[in-house]
């Protein structure tokens, strides 16, 4: 399978920034999908569709047409106030501090990703990154031309030593760092609170600017919690996002960052699509006040059951010498298979037998580990969870 960083069929008279574009590899991943009428698809990034609260977002959405038509016009650049309101309470109970006027209210983290580099990136300006990292932001680096520099992780998260390495080793200091920390897609891992501590203050030093997505931090099933880096230090911009934890097709997500970044983002938000669509917002609003904590208690539950299916497959049914993370939260499980094997060349043979993934290759920045795959657990029931692991053993001894 191609992979998506391969450079897209960039035409003459398109922008040079266009060459970085990568093929939509949704749309090969649908066509592997198509191949056997009783697929286990793995390669999801979304909540259970069973747990969407659609009776509640009906009933929201019936509230939030009551502002019409003044919410039918334009306004409400930062996002809509009680919004804004909402998520500051719920970053507080993180031991987050902010204002609803240090917020932004953007379509998805995904947004977030790109306005933070529309501001901060010019073409070939360095930023550091996990690796592997999220898919997502990778496609938007390109889109802006920055030069990638890649820091290995382990369980514990992104390798203190290798950042430093890394900063010393570049020779223009890179414009920031963008970081999952928290049950990372796709490794599912989480940085421990010691690295946390040790990277904010190499960013301290440096003069660094940290980009903080936790679209995954309230996911959590087993262990103690960590604080996020944005309540270790209030200069770190932070993504959030309802993708996760309400359901992805809202695109709501939004930006807490530091005053002198706020009014810019602003500026960067209104050229984008001049504000995010009002009566989403109150939908969101409405849908969230009073339930959410009670709906990621009962999606916590359900999450770490198949979270927890999913391990114990791997456990029965992996091959000698294949490895994976055990994440205390998130969606995903990282597989790591033998050295010499390719995740990406054995997907048709997979989908062929009935289980398809997302090649680890994917998610690099530079120098992709062909030798790993993402498997998601959220999008799937226990007995799914067994039979796709089944196939998934089968054609890794057969690879
Ligand atoms: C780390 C990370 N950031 C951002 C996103 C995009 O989320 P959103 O739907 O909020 O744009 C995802 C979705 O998979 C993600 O995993």
């Amino acid at each position: 399978m191609t992979p998506p960083t391969a450079a897209a069929a960039a035409q003459s008279d398109f922008a040079r920034r266009a060459a970085g574009f990568a093929p939509s590899f949704w749309g090969e991943i649908e066509a592997l999908v198509g191949r056997h009428p009783d697929m286990v698809f793995f390669g999801g990034g979304s909540p259970a569709r069973e747990l969407m609260p659609v009776d509640r977002l009906r009933a929201a959405s019936v509230q939030a047409w009551a502002d019409a038509p003044a919410a039918l016009d334009y306004g409400e650049v930062a996002g809509y106030r009680p919004l804004r309101e909402l998520v500051a309470a719920r970053m507080a109970g993180q031991g987050m501090a902010v204002e609803p006027d240090g917020l932004l209210v953007t379509n998805g983290s995904q947004q977030g990703i790109d306005l933070v580099c529309r501001l901060m990136l010019d073409p070939g300006d360095a930023i550091l990154v996990e690796s592997p990292t999220f898919l997502g932001a990778l496609q938007t680096f390109a889109a802006y031309e920055a030069t990638l520099l890649p820091v290995p992780m382990d369980e514990d998260g992104l390798r203190i030593d290798a950042l430093e390495r890394a900063l010393a080793g570049s020779s223009r200091p890179p414009k920031l760092l963008y970081t999952i920390p928290t049950f990372q897609n796709p490794t599912g891992v989480t940085l421990s609170r010691s690295r946390r501590e040790a990277l904010l203050g190499l960013a301290r030093d440096r003069g660094l600017l940290v980009v903080e997505d936790d679209p995954y931090g309230e996911l959590r099933y087993d262990g103690e919690t960590v604080p996020p880096l944005r309540a270790l230090d209030p200069e770190v911009v932070y993504l959030g996002t309802f993708s996760k934890t309400i359901a992805p097709g809202l695109r709501v997500g939004w930006i807490a960052a530091p005053t002198r970044l706020i009014s810019p983002l602003h500026s960067a938000k209104e050229g984008a699509d001049i504000h995010n669509e009002r009566i989403t917002a109150r939908t969101v609003f409405h849908a969230a006040d009073g339930f959410l904590d009670g709906h990621l208690a009962t999606a916590r539950g359900v999450y770490r059951s198949r979270r927890d299916a999913l391990l114990a497959a791997l456990g029965e049914r992996m091959p000698p010498g294949v490895r994976w993370s055990e994440p205390e939260g998130g969606f995903f499980v990282w597989v790591t298979l033998p050295a010499g094997m390719d995740a990406a060349a054995l997907l048709p043979a997979a989908a062929e037998r009935g289980v398809t993934y997302l090649p680890g290759a994917w998610f690099y920045p530079t120098a992709p580990q062909a030798n790993t795959l993402r498997l998601n657990f959220s999008t799937l029931p226990e007995d799914r969870i067994g039979e796709g692991v089944r196939r998934l053993g089968e054609v890794i001894a057969g690879g």
